[in-house]
């Protein structure tokens, strides 16, 4: 009795907070087949800023979690499916990001891209697509930068297979579709597709923070973009920046300045790719000025 009011409150504390519903991410308070004490009445949280739960809460591990490896959706390459998010505090919309990683959270492979007004709606589309290959350890995820309130990266993560779960298809793409590629610019294999943005989660976005009240059009959204609306006109976006002081945002075309306190402008170039090593898995970025 005591245990369920306890839990009753942290249900009323922490439940409206925007959050995936389905498929069901690891460990979702809304997912019957967890014990009450396994759910995270916290999934609504954010990341933290320092990256330390990056990416998706590393509940993706199954050192840490025992259900990391539950499939909780099965999807078809080629065929559309829809995510459904629930809880009502939206910070006024922002931009999400629908991600496949095939490499259980070292990389995150951008599928839909919606700029503006996420979460405002509670069930967003997406195409598996037809290129990618079967697997049954397929991370799908749901990434967001909310347009008001603090600066912070949410992402929750599902269980997801791919076809019949076994790798039939090849990931790699012939020379001719890569050429096919770089002159229409349309992803033809997993690789081809954008990198998940990542921002507010400290080294692993470079540093990179979003800024409030601008509308965050990202960097690389690939092929599948939707246009959204915010709760309020946004400022221009981009709607990023990095450390060294340059901005991603102009306001009647002049550049906005901004304000970073000391021990964040150690990266100092103008332009730079490389690779971020941290617990063993390498983060690849290009950062652009
Ligand atoms: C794992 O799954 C079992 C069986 O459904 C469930 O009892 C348990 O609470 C789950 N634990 C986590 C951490 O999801
Ligand atoms: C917020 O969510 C709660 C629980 O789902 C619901 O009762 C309430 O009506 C919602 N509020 C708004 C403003 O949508
Ligand atoms: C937009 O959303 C924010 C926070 O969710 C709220 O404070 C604000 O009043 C909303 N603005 C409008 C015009 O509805
Ligand atoms: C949100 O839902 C409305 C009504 O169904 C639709 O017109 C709009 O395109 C949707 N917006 C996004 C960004 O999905
Ligand atoms: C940021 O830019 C301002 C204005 O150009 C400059 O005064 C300041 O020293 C810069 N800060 C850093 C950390 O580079």
């Amino acid at each position: 009795m005591l245990r369920h009011s306890i839990l009753a409150l942290l249900l009323a504390r922490h439940i409206h907070a925007v959050q995936l519903l389905t498929p069901y991410p690891f460990r979702s308070p809304y997912d019957d087949t967890i014990d009450e004490d396994d759910k995270d009445f916290n999934n609504g949280d954010p990341l933290a800023i320092d990256g330390s739960n990056f990416p998706c809460k590393l509940y993706q591990d199954d050192n840490t979690n025992p259900n990391a490896t539950d499939i909780k959706a099965t999807y078809e390459a080629g065929q559309s499916y829809s995510i459904t998010l629930l809880g009502n505090s939206t910070f006024g919309g922002g931009s999400c990001q629908i991600s496949l990683s095939y490499d259980n959270g070292q990389t995150f492979k951008v599928i839909s891209s919606i700029e503006g007004g996420c979460p405002l709606n509670s069930t967003y589309d997406f195409t598996i697509p037809n290129f990618v290959p079967d697997y049954s350890q397929v991370l799908l995820s749901w990434s967001w930068f909310p347009f008001l309130g603090p600066r912070v990266m949410y992402q929750n993560c599902a269980r997801v297979q791919i076809g019949s779960g076994s790798t039939k298809r090849s990931t790699r793409h012939t020379r001719k579709q890569r050429r096919s590629y770089y002159s229409k610019r349309q992803a033809t294999a997993l690789e081809d597709l954008p990198d998940m943005f990542v921002c507010d989660v400290g080294e692993f976005g470079n540093g990179c923070t979003t800024i409030e009240q601008r509308n965050l059009i990202f960097p690389d959204p690939g092929d599948n973009v939707v246009i959204g609306q915010n709760n309020e006109t946004a400022d221009p976006g981009p709607g990023y920046r990095f450390p060294d002081n340059s901005t991603s945002s102009t306001t009647s075309g002049a550049t906005t300045q901004t304000t970073e306190s000391s021990g964040t402008s150690e990266i100092t170039a103008t332009s730079s790719t490389g690779v971020i090593t941290t617990a063993g898995v390498n983060y690849h970025y290009i950062k652009h000025f």
